[in-house]
């Protein structure tokens, strides 16, 4: 049966978009039932629409607490009734609360080879700290702000020259392929998902890594 999955995003959503294509084309045997944005002027919601993809807004700036706008991310989660919910580019911090309620069944895509670099700004921290080789991490997601196990990872070398701009590009078709062969690994039933907590924390343990699409 299809699997149903909604994404969470605030800007462009070019992942949603990889990924609504990857459920379009059959290589995920799932459906995207919900883009849900903080921003109303998300580029990606525009596009989801067109798409005929439900969007619906729930505006962080219309609540005084975080508490009630995670109530009120909580109620379109449970009326989308999803089996998994990506997060893809959601720019806002879910609490706790909410996110142990989707524990297992919540993933995030971030720009760096956690733990290394979580937070913002990835890939200027990267050549800061002189990395030779950048990434990108799809996750589980834990109240603890990108630190949930790892599920499967991406590495691109950094080039002489690079900058932010040029390793950002280079790594967004890397992402987009890595988020679709994660979501199929975690939908094939090889990892449920009371399980894949445990089978993610093991490879990342031991730095195995599920997808290896840019090496
Ligand atoms: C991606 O780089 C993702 O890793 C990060 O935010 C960016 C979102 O891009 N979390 P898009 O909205 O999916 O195009």
């Amino acid at each position: 049966m299809s699997a149903r999955i909604a994404a969470l995003i605030s800007g462009r959503g070019s992942n949603l978009l990889a990924i609504h294509d990857a459920c379009r084309d059959g290589r995920l045997d799932a459906e995207v039932v919900l883009v849900l944005s903080n921003r109303p002027d998300a580029a990606g919601l525009e596009i989801a629409a067109e798409r005929g993809i439900p969007t619906e807004v729930v505006d962080h700036r219309a609540f005084a607490e975080r508490p009630a706008f995670d109530r009120a991310i909580g109620k379109s989660l449970l009326a989308a009734s999803p089996d998994w919910i990506v997060l893809a580019g959601f720019m806002r911090v879910l609490g706790a609360e909410l996110v142990s309620q989707w524990s297992g069944r919540m993933l995030n895509i971030h720009p760096s080879l956690l733990p290394r670099h979580p937070g913002l700004d990835t890939h200027q921290k990267v050549l800061d700290a002189g990395d030779t080789e950048h990434g990108a991490s799809v996750h589980l997601v834990t109240p603890e702000l990108d630190a949930g196990p790892i599920v499967a990872q991406s590495r691109i070398p950094v080039l002489s020259g690079d900058t932010a701009t040029t390793l950002s590009e280079r790594l967004l078709p890397v992402e987009h392929a890595l988020y679709v062969d994660a979501l199929a690994h975690c939908l094939s039933g090889d990892a449920p998902a009371d399980q894949l907590t445990d089978v993610a924390a093991d490879r990342a343990t031991h730095g195995a890594r599920l997808a290896t699409s840019a090496d």
